[in-house]
């Protein structure tokens, strides 16, 4: 069983494609074992993207991800690290398989509805980044 961080972001929030996304989710065998919805800051956009700092995509990207509330979630299941990144489709949607989520609800490679952690690796330094161990049921 593995646990993976997914993060709804400010465009598939505002579209109002919460539901339609978790159902993907559900409906593929992946289990919220916990869920919040918040308005990123600054600091706390840049600190889970730290990574990408040296990027010429990070300041937009961290613009993006505090233009409004995002929905994030552990989601656990079965090979859920990759299971969650075959559900997302490619990182720019353009590129994103046919029935993707990315595919079906982004429009660009910054506004692209999903974030899915890429290693179990990095998911467990993501679930810790969001929540409190008593917090993931
Ligand atoms: P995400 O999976 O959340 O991880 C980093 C994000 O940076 C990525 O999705 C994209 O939304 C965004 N991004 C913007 N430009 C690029 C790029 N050239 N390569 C990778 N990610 C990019």
């Amino acid at each position: 069983m593995e646990q993976t961080l997914s993060i709804i972001k400010p465009d598939a929030v505002k579209k109002g494609v919460i539901g339609k996304i978790i159902d993907r989710f559900e409906s593929n065998g992946l289990r919220i074992a916990a869920m919040k919805k918040v308005q990123l800051s600054e600091t706390q956009a840049g600190d889970f993207y730290g990574v990408h700092r040296e990027r010429p995509f990070f300041k937009d990207l961290v613009e993006f991800m505090t233009s409004g509330p995002v929905v994030i979630m552990v989601l656990e299941g079965e090979g859920a690290v990759l299971k969650n990144r075959d559900l997302m489709g490619a990182t720019n949607p353009k590129e994103a398989a046919a029935g993707t989520i990315r595919a079906d609800f982004a429009e660009s490679i910054d506004a692209n509805a999903v974030h899915g952690s890429d290693s179990l690796e990095n998911a467990g330094i993501e679930i810790k980044f969001f929540f409190d161990k008593s917090e993931v049921l």
